[in-house]
């Protein structure tokens, strides 16, 4: 064979991965192979392959026997949307898709282009973990791996998909990155599986319970997607890119809108309940906000006293942050703040805009929250508020209580535009509480307390309980009609759009972790 038609075989080769057989077996566990995951995420036609004779150079065990070209991952770059992208696919046909030192190479060679260039990342994991049979050089592959990882945060987007197993150290790579999304039924996430589990704590799990698309998606908050299948991951990929910029340096896409920037929702004007404790649904109200179609909601099993997600004011990317007073009535807790804070300083790393939305009653009360941390992880939103040096636009819909006042986006966390409803309440807490605080002698004294309790919490409300002291205070810039919202948001974004701020210069801050 001459030259010309040995590549030719070792690229039919590449392409076979670990041959006809292996390839069904995937086919019949409901999982692509990744070439076929690559030709869905990437515009037809815009894939270009690296690599693709690369192999492995593991002599022991049987291995240097054992070599198929690529070695286990597909690496390379193409567009979405028109757009440059960087890509690796793991191919869970060749060695289980476990990493060797050359399938690790091939991986950060991309990374690395990927930062020279100022292109997101994606990367669609499949692996049974480190390539037992090479040991050490299998883990050193990881820490580079990682290493890109960690220096390419808040430089490029990184998103993981996660279409199969993923095991041991494996699972370190896609927690580092920005976003996870999970396939349900077919992929799965630990550090350490099932079987180990039953030997060390006598617990006895599946791997879907441990670490399925569900337990990630909904308790450990691990995933910020879990989707029916693979086609579905690979669109949540492409749609969540189209609200990213390339890189730090650059600008978010704006899009082509034909929803009226002035567009009146005259369904805002009653969907706050007059009784102060009832609930609604916030996401209704972002619904009738933003761009028609246009939110995106990330994290939507997990905390879902507080919700997180993209969306679009007259085509312009915002992250949107608002409190769900229909869940938990919408206070702050651990998960709610710490789901919030990483949103925001992804939202800020890379030139989104911040809209919040305020009804909150303040911080979760308990002894659960207090001895898991809710002081430190409470304070990570604050601080990434604080940090954020994007423009920031507030909202208060109706309750702004105690501290969560001034977390969610507070002017005193430098926001620029801070807006309210005529339900706005804000205060160091709600009527009752503060009445039986501050006027407990008077009460005891009463001849009739429950008259007088009546009367100290109406004049309590009179007080506090609208937005007419913080708008006398500057502390809001203004008190809007609801149904007039989205007009306001789209004329401070564009307002804010030549916005300029920096922090301090610093090494890095020391956020509470
Ligand atoms: C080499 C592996 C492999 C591995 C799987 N294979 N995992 N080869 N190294 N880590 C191979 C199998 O030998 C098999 O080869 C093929 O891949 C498919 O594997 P199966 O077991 O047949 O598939 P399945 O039943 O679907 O099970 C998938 C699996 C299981 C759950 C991933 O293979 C598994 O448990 N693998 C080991 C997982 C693991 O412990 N990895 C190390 C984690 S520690 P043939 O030739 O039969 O097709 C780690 C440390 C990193 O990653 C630390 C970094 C800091």
């Amino acid at each position: 064979m001459n030259v010309r038609e040995r590549l030719a075989e070792l690229s039919r080769q590449a392409e076979m991965g670990g041959g006809p057989a292996r390839i069904d077996k995937q086919h019949k566990a409901g999982k692509l192979t990744a070439r076929e995951r690559i030709a869905l995420l990437l515009d037809p036609g815009s894939f270009l392959e690296l690599d693709k004779l690369m192999t492995h150079g593991c002599r022991d065990f049987g291995m240097e026997d054992q070599r198929i070209p690529g070695d286990g991952v597909v690496t390379g770059y193409g567009t979405i949307d028109g757009r440059k992208v960087f890509v690796f696919a793991q191919d869970f046909t060749v060695f289980g898709g476990s990493l060797s030192g050359a399938f690790a190479q091939k991986i950060c060679k991309i990374m690395d282009l990927a930062m020279e260039v100022g292109a997101p990342i994606i990367g669609l994991n499949d692996s049974g973990g480190a390539r037992i049979q090479e040991g050490v050089v299998s883990l050193a592959g990881y820490a580079e791996i990682f290493t890109r990882n960690t220096l390419a945060s808040g430089v490029i987007p990184q998103i993981s998909a996660i279409l199969g197993p993923c095991a041991g150290g494996a699972v370190y790579s896609p927690a580092i990155t920005d976003f996870i999304v999970m396939a349900q039924g077919t992929s799965y996430m630990f550090i350490t599986g099932p079987e180990v589990l039953k030997t060390v704590t006598h617990e006895q799990v599946t791997k879907e319970e441990l670490g399925g698309a569900k337990a990630h998606a909904t308790r450990s908050g691990v995933a910020h997607f879990a989707v029916p299948d693979e086609k579905a991951a690979i669109g949540t990929v492409r749609r969540l890119l189209s609200y990213m910029p390339d890189n730090n340096m650059a600008r978010p896409p704006r899009v082509a809108c034909d929803d009226p920037v002035d567009r009146r929702e005259e369904a805002l004007r009653t969907l706050v309940p007059e009784e102060p404790n009832k609930p609604y649904d916030m996401l209704t109200v972002i619904d009738l906000l933003v761009d028609r179609g246009s939110f995106f909601e990330v994290h939507r099993d997990f905390a879902r006293n507080i919700i997180v997600g993209f969306a679009r004011f007259d085509g312009r990317s915002v992250g949107i942050v608002a409190n769900q007073p229909a869940v938990l009535a919408g206070c702050l807790d651990i998960n709610a703040s710490v789901k919030a804070a990483r949103f925001v300083r992804f939202c800020d790393a890379f030139n989104i805009p911040l809209v919040t939305l305020v009804d909150v009653p303040g911080f979760l009360p308990g002894t659960e929250q207090e001895f898991g941390g809710i002081i430190k992880h409470g304070a990570k939103l604050l601080y990434a508020y604080v940090e954020a040096t994007v423009p920031k636009i507030t909202i208060i819909t109706r309750k702004a209580y105690g501290g969560a006042y001034d977390v969610m986006g507070s002017k005193h966390v430098r926001a620029d535009v801070n807006l309210a409803w005529p339900t706005a309440e804000v205060a160091v807490m709600g009527p009752d509480g503060a009445v039986n605080i501050i006027f407990r002698r008077e009460l005891a004294q009463a001849a009739d307390p429950v008259a007088e309790k009546a009367r100290l919490v109406q004049e309590y409300r009179d007080t506090f309980a609208n937005p007419l002291k913080v708008a006398e205070l500057g502390y809001i810039d203004g008190v809007i009609v609801p149904e007039d919202t989205r007009g306001h948001i789209c004329r401070s974004l564009e307002m804010l759009d030549s916005k300029r701020t920096q922090n301090p210069p610093k090494k890095h801050g020391c956020i509470p972790l």
